[in-house]
C-alpha cells in the first residue's frame, strides 16, 4: 500500500504530471490517493454527481472515522510524537503540548462525556470557545461519535449564535467561562446564556474552566468540563460513518440575511484537506507548523485540525493576538518553537508591517521554510514586506486562495516548487478545473484576460449542502453559471496562466478577512429605532483591507446627536458582533436608487472610497440629487 507521502509533488514536472493526470483520470487519480488512508469498508464508485440538481458524491458507500484517520493511525506508529503545541495568550503561562496518544486519549475521554448525554450519530453539537486546546478535543470528540459539530467563533454576539444554534437544531453547547484575548476578558459563559435564552433544542452547556472569572450557573444544563469528564475511559470506539455523512457545518455570510451553514461530509474532506495540506507547505514528518487563524473559522477546520493531523504533523495553536504584550508575539513563538511553515491573512502582515522591524530583528526565523497567507488579496506592498522582513528574501511564500464552501485550497503555488508570484495565488491545484467567464457566463479562452472565476468539475473537498436549505445552496453556487461551481470572486489571468483574485463580485466585504455580508449588517442597524434604511458598504482601508461605511436615513421625527454613531455601531456588535461594526456612517437623506427602487451600491462604493470624480453616468437615478448632498456631506466627515 501506498503512503500519502507518495503523493508529494517535490518537482514542477511532478505537479504537471500531477495536474494532467487528475483532468484525464480524475477517478483514478483521487482512489490512489484516497487509498493511502484508513477505510473501514472501500467505497463502490470515487464520485457520483450530478450539478444540475445539485449533487456531488465522493468515495461512494466507503465507511471510515476521520479520527481514525487523524489519531488512532498515527499512534500506531509513532504515539509520542507531539500533535499539538499550545501557546497561551499570555507568554508567562505554561506551553501546552499533546501528543498523538495523549490526544487521542483526551478526545476519547471527552467523547465518552458526549455519549452519556445521550449524543449520537448525526445529532448537531455548537462550540463556542477560545483557542484553547480543548476546542481541538471537542472538535475531534464530535467527529469520533459521528456528531456533527458547528463551530461558532467566540468573537460572535449572542444573537448571532442563537441564530446559529437554531439553525442546526444543537442539542449541546460547549463553551468556557470566558476567554484571553490580549489584555482583555471576554465573558463567554455569559454570552452563551443570552444565547441559550433563545435556544430550545439545547438541554445541555459543558463549560470549561479558562479564566476562573465568576458565572452564572443553573444547575438542571449547564456542567463543568471537569465534571463531565470525570472518571471516564479513554477508549472509545469510533462510530463508523459514511464517506458522505455530515463531519460539520460551519456558517459563513451571504449577500442576503440569513448566514449558510456549509455542510462538509467525512471521506472526500478528509482526502482533500490532507493532500493539499501536504503538497502546498510541502509538509515534512520533522516540520513545526503553524496557523495563526482562529478554529472558528474554515482556515481552522481544514488546515489547523483535519489536514494536518491526517498527515500526522505537529501544530501549533496560539490562543492570543500578534499584539500582546507586544508586537514581536508571532515572531518570539516562531523562534521559540522553531515554526518551519508559518500560515496567517494579509490583514495581520499590514498590521505587523506597521511596526518597527527592529521588533523581529531581535528574533531567530532561520527555521522558517514556507509562509504563507490566507483570507483575502494579498497587496503588493504587503507581499513585499512578508517577503523581506519574515522570509529574508528566500522563503516561499503560498498564496492560497479557497472558501469555507471549497472545504481546502483551491488556486496556489506549491512552496518552493512551482513559481510564485507577488499578489497571484497563481495556478490551480490538481483535480481543480478553474474557468473563466465573462458576464454571461461564456468561457474566456484568451490567456490574458479578466472574468469571474468559476470551477467546472468536483474537487472531493465541497461543502455538499447548506444546513437546511438545499435551494439556496443550487442558487447561490450552481445556479449563476449553468453547470458549473460559482465562488462569487472575480479574477485576472496573465500569460502564464497565474490567477490573483480580484475580490468580491457580490455584497459580501471581507474586513480584517473575515467574511461579511452587507445584508445582515443592515439589517442590524435598521433594528435601531431611529433608522428608516441603510446601505452598508466596504471601501479599501490599509490595514483591514476593507472596512465597511454605512449610509443610514433616519426618521423625519428624530434629529441627529453625536451619540446615534455608537449607539448603531453598537447595535450591530449586540446582532452580530464586533467584527462587524461600520467604521464610518454617513447620515443622509435619502439613497441613490434606480428607477425600480434597487439601491446603486456602485455608487456608494466609489463615494467612500473618495473616487466621487469616477461615478460615471448618473443621470439614469431615480434621484441623482442625492450623490450631490452624499459629497458634501462626506466633505465634511
Ligand atoms: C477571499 C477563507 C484572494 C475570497 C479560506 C474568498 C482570497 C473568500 C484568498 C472566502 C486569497 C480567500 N486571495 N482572496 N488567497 N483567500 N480569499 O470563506 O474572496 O472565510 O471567496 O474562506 O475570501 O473566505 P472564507
Amino acid at each position: 500500500m501506498n503512503n500519502l507521502s507518495d503523493f508529494q509533488l517535490k518537482s514542477p514536472e511532478a505537479f504537471q504530471e500531477a495536474y494532467r493526470n487528475s483532468i484525464d483520470n480524475s477517478s483514478e487519480f483521487w482512489a490512489e490517493i484516497a487509498s493511502t488512508f484508513q477505510w473501514h469498508k472501500p467505497w463502490k464508485e470515487v464520485l457520483k454527481y450530478d450539478w444540475s440538481i445539485p449533487s456531488t458524491e465522493w468515495f461512494v458507500e466507503g465507511k471510515l472515522n476521520i479520527t481514525v484517520n487523524c489519531l488512532d493511525r498515527h499512534v500506531n506508529v509513532h504515539p509520542e510524537k507531539e500533535a499539538l503545541i499550545w501557546e497561551p495568550n499570555d507568554p508567562n503561562d505554561t506551553v501546552q503540548r499533546y501528543t498523538y496518544k495523549s490526544l487521542l486519549a483526551a478526545v476519547c475521554r471527552f467523547a465518552n462525556g458526549l455519549k452519556n448525554q445521550g449524543i449520537k450519530k448525526g445529532d448537531r453539537v455548537c462550540i463556542y470557545m477560545p483557542m484553547i486546546p480543548e476546542l481541538t478535543i471537542a472538535v475531534l470528540a464530535c467527529a469520533r461519535i459521528g456528531a456533527v459539530h458547528s463551530v461558532v467563533f467566540a468573537g460572535f454576539s449572542s444573537t448571532a449564535l442563537a441564530t446559529r444554534i437554531n439553525d442546526a437544531g444543537c442539542a449541546l453547547l460547549i463553551t468556557a467561562d470566558g476567554a484571553f484575548r490580549g489584555d482583555k476578558k471576554i465573558s463567554l459563559k455569559a454570552i452563551a446564556d443570552e444565547a441559550l435564552n433563545e435556544c430550545d433544542t439545547v438541554k445541555k452547556c459543558i463549560v470549561f474552566q479558562r479564566t476562573f472569572q465568576s458565572v452564572e450557573w443553573d444547575n438542571r444544563k449547564d456542567i463543568w468540563w471537569h465534571d463531565f469528564i470525570d472518571g471516564l475511559s479513554e477508549n472509545c470506539a469510533p462510530t463508523i460513518m459514511d464517506a458522505e455523512d455530515p463531519l460539520f457545518i460551519l456558517y459563513t455570510s451571504g449577500s442576503t440575511g440569513k448566514p449558510k451553514g456549509m455542510v462538509h461530509t467525512c471521506g472526500g474532506y478528509m482526502v482533500y484537506t490532507a493532500y493539499t495540506f501536504m503538497n502546498v507547505f510541502q509538509y515534512q514528518p520533522n516540520d513545526i507548523y503553524w496557523c495563526t487563524a482562529d478554529i472558528g473559522w474554515i482556515t481552522g477546520h481544514s488546515y489547523m485540525v483535519y489536514g494536518p493531523l491526517a498527515c500526522g504533523a505537529t501544530s501549533v495553536h496560539f490562543e492570543g493576538v500578534p499584539s500582546y504584550p507586544k508586537w514581536n508575539r508571532f515572531w518570539e513563538i516562531c523562534e521559540k518553537h522553531k515554526v518551519t511553515q508559518f500560515y496567517t491573512a494579509p490583514t495581520a502582515i499590514r498590521a505587523l508591517a506597521k511596526h518597527p522591524t527592529k521588533l523581529i530583528e531581535d528574533y531567530d526565523l532561520s527555521a522558517l521554510k514556507v509562509l504563507g497567507s490566507v483570507g483575502e488579496p494579498i497587496n503588493d506592498e504587503a507581499w513585499n514586506w512578508y517577503d523581506t522582513h519574515i522570509g529574508k528574501n528566500k522563503v516561499p511564500i503560498v498564496d492560497t486562495w479557497w472558501q469555507t464552501e471549497t472545504g481546502g485550497i483551491l488556486i496556489s503555488s506549491l512552496a518552493g516548487v512551482t513559481d510564485q508570484k507577488p499578489t497571484f495565488a497563481t495556478q490551480p491545484l490538481p483535480g481543480i478545473q478553474v474557468a473563466l467567464v465573462d458576464e454571461k457566463g461564456r468561457p474566456i479562452f484568451e490567456k490574458e484576460a479578466e472574468g469571474i472565476l468559476t470551477i467546472n468539475y468536483p474537487w472531493p473537498g465541497i461543502a455538499r449542502t447548506i444546513y437546511g436549505d438545499h435551494q439556496r445552496y443550487k442558487e447561490v453556487y450552481f445556479s449563476a453559471f449553468e453547470g458549473r461551481y460559482f465562488p462569487g470572486d472575480g479574477a485576472l489571468r496573465d500569460a502564464d496562466g497565474n490567477y490573483r483574485i480580484t475580490g468580491r463580485v457580490d455584497d459580501v466585504v471581507i474586513v480584517s478577512g473575515h467574511n461579511l455580508g452587507t445584508a445582515p449588517i443592515e439589517n442590524a442597524i435598521n433594528e435601531h429605532a431611529a433608522v428608516v434604511e441603510s446601505a452598508v458598504v466596504g471601501y479599501p482601508h490599509d490595514v483591514k483591507g476593507n472596512a465597511l461605511m454605512a449610509y443610514v436615513i433616519l426618521y423625519d421625527t428624530v434629529s441627529y446627536t453625536p451619540s446615534l454613531y455608537e449607539e448603531i455601531r453598537k447595535e450591530v456588535a449586540v446582532q452580530i458582533g464586533p467584527i462587524a461594526k461600520p467604521d464610518r456612517i454617513l447620515f443622509v437623506s435619502g439613497l441613490p436608487k434606480t428607477r425600480s427602487g434597487k439601491i446603486m451600491r456602485r455608487i456608494l462604493r466609489k463615494l467612500a472610497a473618495g473616487e466621487a470624480d469616477q461615478l460615471g453616468d448618473i443621470s439614469t437615478l431615480l434621484n441623482p440629487e442625492i450623490v450631490e448632498e452624499i459629497i458634501v456631506g462626506l466633505a465634511k466627515e
